[in-house]
């Protein structure tokens, strides 16, 4: 629904996983959009391309590219990207929405799934390093003038913010 609400043209993935998540943003985008999702686990990046293919998306669609997020995306694009979609590794949120940020074009959207997950993050007596994270990145999203952000009770909690600025 959101790569459909701005017409997505370009949408970055983090954790390809089994290409649900995958499947569902190339329905939504544009029929000309591609969509670059990062695994750092070559073997299940290939099941998801075996899963995206079987569900009839053109691979030119879908450029996968296996590596550790916070190495691959200091290397994409700058401003090149409607949509960020962030489900990896949850300790390193803040992190990719650093590198997210340089990625978005003004008026693109990223979104962090599993906000709430176990709901650790409303605790404030929980410092386990997921907890910790998720906090972090849903304060610097509310703390910075370039974003306008909203937490969506979807699944296990959707953090989404419109980059308003550069
Ligand atoms: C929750 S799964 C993603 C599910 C996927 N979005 C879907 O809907 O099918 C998380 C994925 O992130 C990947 N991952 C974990 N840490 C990562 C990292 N540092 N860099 C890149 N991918 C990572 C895992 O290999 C796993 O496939």
């Amino acid at each position: 629904m959101l790569a459909r609400a701005i017409n997505a043209e370009s949408v970055v993935e983090v954790g390809t996983g089994a290409g649900v998540s995958g499947a569902a943003l190339l329905s939504g985008m544009s029929d000309t959009g591609v969509l670059t999702s990062i695994d750092n686990e070559a073997e299940i990046q290939r099941l998801a391309r075996e899963t995206l293919g079987d569900l009839g998306f053109d691979h030119i669609r879908a450029r996968l590219i296996t590596g550790r997020a916070l190495d691959v995306l200091p290397r994409l694009t700058e401003s090149a990207y409607d949509l960020v979609f962030i489900d990896g590794d949850r300790t390193e949120y803040p992190a990719a929405l650093t590198l997210a940020k340089r990625l978005l074009r003004v008026g693109g959207l990223i979104a962090f799934d599993n906000l709430l997950t176990d709901g650790s993050i409303a605790d404030p007596a929980s410092r386990n390093p997921e907890a910790v994270a998720l906090r972090d990145v849903a304060h610097a999203l509310r703390d910075d003038d370039h974003w306008v952000p909203a937490l969506l009770t979807v699944g296990a909690g959707l953090l989404v913010a419109i980059k308003i600025a550069d």
